[in-house]
């Protein structure tokens, strides 16, 4: 049976790049050898980390003053990376928590120094961002641009008024323009939008690299210095993220995975809408993700036969989070619209069945 993958992450890929990956597995680019065991320092893998770092440089536009680092550890890792780097320890730190990621920073940041916390809900947000005066004297920001659990999305950080962000961007990295103005750092697990698990994506202002003191794997000056080479990098990780970027470009760039976004989303917040009855979409329409669309059905036992007739169809990863429950559509870059033309079908042949 075809499936269709909607899960929140690890999540799918464009098929050319699981056929592309295959070929290295055998034979990475003429060596003869698999990109599981090519060298770190081999010439090989230095090109494709040059090419990797010209593609991130490309796609995101990045000033010429902000440094790429590849890192292990994952999103959760960064919440001690950042708390140990950026002179923070000196400094007014803030979170802005708008959902669960945030507050996991939160908490991990607060364990290492003191962290403000400016907690809002997802019909805060809208007037936190328009009058965001009251914070501009922390002197870091952090945030979570998409909060993949709770559905809640800030992608006008650029208007807020604070000019040292920090933005974990794991689940929408690469699905919209944004400017670097008032950003210190941004940084994304690759598993979402751009590769698989192994390696996160950090791009940041190279003004912020003071770290000295601090041990290898926690010093951003080092491991800038060292081009992401400090240590044996996750090299399979990082040929997927390659992949990835090479795809992105080839596609049209953000822009082309704005657009689509835009489409996708409000077609299918468009269409549950119209199911209100049956339906509780929680966030208001400024927070709204187009990346991960989540809803609850008023009724349990509906809810069940959505997602067990879902998985009978071949749509996968529909559940919500384990700590929400509910049904949670992600509709990341890989998703084509004939995926979502399938879901969409489906959503409605099965109100039409129940009761509509
Ligand atoms: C927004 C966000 N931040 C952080 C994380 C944690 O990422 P990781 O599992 O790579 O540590 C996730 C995971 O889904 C996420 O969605």
């Amino acid at each position: 049976m075809k499936v269709y993958n909607f899960s929140p992450g690890p999540a799918k890929l464009d098929t050319s790049i699981i056929s592309k990956s295959q070929e290295a597995m055998f034979n990475f680019q003429n060596t003869g050898l698999s990109i599981l065991e090519i060298g770190h320092r081999s010439k090989e893998f230095e090109k494709l980390m040059n090419s990797l770092q010209e593609n991130i440089r490309n796609i995101f536009n990045v000033p010429t003053n902000y440094f790429t680092l590849f890192l292990q550890g994952g999103a959760t890792f960064q919440n001690t990376f950042i708390a140990n780097n950026f002179d923070i320890r000196e400094k007014d730190l803030g979170c802005l928590v708008t959902g669960t990621w945030g507050k996991n920073t939160f908490d991990d940041f607060s364990k290492i120094r003191e962290t403000k916390l400016i907690e809002l809900s997802q019909d805060e947000i809208e007037n936190f961002v328009e009058n965001s005066d009251d914070f501009k004297n922390v002197d870091y920001l952090h945030l979570t641009s998409n909060e993949t659990i709770n559905g809640v999305q800030l992608r006008e950080f650029n208007k807020i008024n604070h000019d040292s962000l920090l933005i974990d961007m794991s689940s929408d990295i690469g699905s919209y323009t944004f400017e670097w103005d008032n950003i210190a750092y941004i940084y994304a697990g690759a598993q979402k939008n751009m590769g698989i698990p192994g390696v996160s994506i950090c791009i940041g202002d190279e003004k912020h690299l003071n770290s000295e003191g601090n041990s290898k794997y926690l010093n951003i000056g080092q491991l800038v210095e060292k081009k992401s080479l400090l240590n044996t990098p996750p090299t399979f990780s990082i040929y997927v993220l390659k992949l990835v970027t090479d795809w992105m470009i080839e596609m049209g760039g953000i822009e082309y995975f704005e657009e689509k976004s835009v489409s996708q989303s409000s077609r299918v917040y468009k269409q549950l809408e119209s199911y209100k009855n049956f339906l509780n979409l929680p966030v208001c329409d400024y927070s709204k993700s187009r990346s991960n669309i989540i809803f609850k059905f008023k009724d349990n036992d509906l809810e069940k036969k959505f997602l067990h007739e879902a998985g009978e169809k071949g749509i996968l990863g529909l559940n919500g989070h384990r700590s929400e429950g509910g049904i949670r559509i992600s509709l990341y870059n890989s998703i084509t619209d004939e995926m979502v033309d399938y879901l969409s079908e489906f959503i409605e042949q099965f109100f039409t069945n129940n009761g509509r």
